[in-house]
């Protein structure tokens, strides 16, 4: 028999600042799942969800309490908690958690506004992105998993300038200032979050060449709490062990600067977490499985998983280097995950249905 509550949602947080690699990211997720994200079938256009069979990514700027005038009048930013609707989130989120469908506004990124809601049904996982996932208590204590995604400001202006010069026209000083108005609050609200993810991806300027301030070869830490329930975090050769591994030489061709890896324990913000770091880029992609089969604890359902992911999406921004590979590491993480979930509750359905 099927009760209601056999149907569990699986709830993921991504917290990021906006044009920081949320979408890049949802893109291998959902791949890792097994099929592309699409944006709902006959529905707004301006939707900003993403439904694929097993997953929906819903985006937090949905529940904007103010739209972009009313921002503008009470002199309050779209990352101010003022500009947003938590009692909202918490009970939509909390619904979808318990197999119940919801009417989610939809915040128009084109105009501004907000737009009639949409239906969402709970799907297997839901992926909640935005800038505040883990801002409210009652939210976060919803989330079976979290992830913050790190850009140094260095980095943030790098990916900015790409973006926005080159395909929006913007200028070097309208990004600078851009980036600066949005500091304040971006210190205040959004940062804060990261002491509550059970996984952060730190992206840094690379410490390979002295002094590099370029912003294209990237060192990447993926930090990784310990004692998350069903999550265990990823290690390189030896569990616990500080690991520092140069692999280039005969098996692997790296032009200058290289790659340098390394793994070990360290703390953040008073917790226990193991750290991975990978700085520098593959030269040639096929060659990450001399890597991946270096690593522990990945979660792969078979031998080169990871390479595989990664050249199937070669075209997806930072494939070559620690972004990509730590991105794909947390969606096998995440399947992982699910899978204990589900097999817990279904475990618990039948002892209860014995008893
Ligand atoms: P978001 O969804 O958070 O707004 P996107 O995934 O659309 O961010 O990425 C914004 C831009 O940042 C991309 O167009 C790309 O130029 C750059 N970018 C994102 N991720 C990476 C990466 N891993 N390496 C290099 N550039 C990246
Ligand atoms: C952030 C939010 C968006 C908002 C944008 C600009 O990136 O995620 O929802 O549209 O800021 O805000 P503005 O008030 O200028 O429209």
């Amino acid at each position: 028999t099927c009760s209601a509550g056999d149907q569990q949602t699986v709830v993921i947080g991504l917290a990021a600042d906006s044009g920081c690699g949320k979408s890049t990211f949802m893109r291998r997720l959902t791949s890792v799942f097994g099929g592309a994200a699409k944006p709902p079938r006959g529905g707004n256009p301006d939707s900003n969800t993403l439904i694929s069979d097993t997953t929906t990514v819903i985006c937090l700027d949905d529940y904007h309490s103010l739209d972009r005038t009313g921002r503008k009048q009470k002199g309050v930013t779209a990352l101010d908690p003022r500009a947003n609707d938590f009692d909202l989130m918490y009970e939509q989120v909390k619904a979808l958690k318990s197999g119940i469908a919801v009417e989610k506004p939809i915040y128009n990124h084109v105009t501004g506004l907000l737009d009639p809601p949409e239906l969402i049904k709970p799907p297997k996982i839901l992926v909640i992105e935005g800038l505040h996932p883990m801002y409210d208590s009652r939210v976060r204590d919803l989330l079976d998993f979290s992830i913050y995604l790190d850009i140094s400001n260095e980095v943030k202006f790098a990916w900015k300038i790409q973006r926005d010069m080159a395909e929006r026209g913007h200028s070097l000083e309208s990004i600078k200032a851009s980036i600066e108005a949005r500091k304040p609050d971006f210190d205040a609200y959004i940062d804060p979050q990261k002491q509550y993810a059970d996984a952060v991806m730190e992206v840094l300027p690379t410490r390979l060449i002295p002094n590099d301030d370029e912003g294209k070869i990237l060192r990447v830490r993926l930090i990784m709490k310990e004692g998350i329930e069903n999550f265990s975090p990823v290690y390189l050769f030896d569990e616990g062990s500080t690991i520092s591994w140069i692999p280039c030489g005969r098996k692997l061709s790296c032009s200058y600067p290289g790659i340098r890896l390394s793994c070990g324990p360290q703390t953040y913000f008073g917790h226990e977490v193991t750290v991975m770091e990978m700085d520098g880029q593959f030269d040639k992609l096929d060659e990450l499985i001399y890597v991946e089969s270096h690593l522990s604890n990945i979660s792969t359902k078979y031998y080169g998983e990871i390479t595989q992911q990664i050249l199937m999406h070669s075209d997806f921004p930072g494939s070559n280097n620690g972004t990509g590979l730590f991105q794909t590491i947390i969606g096998l993480k995440i399947r992982h995950l699910y899978h204990q979930i589900i097999a817990t509750k279904q475990l618990s359905n039948i002892q209860s249905a014995k008893t």
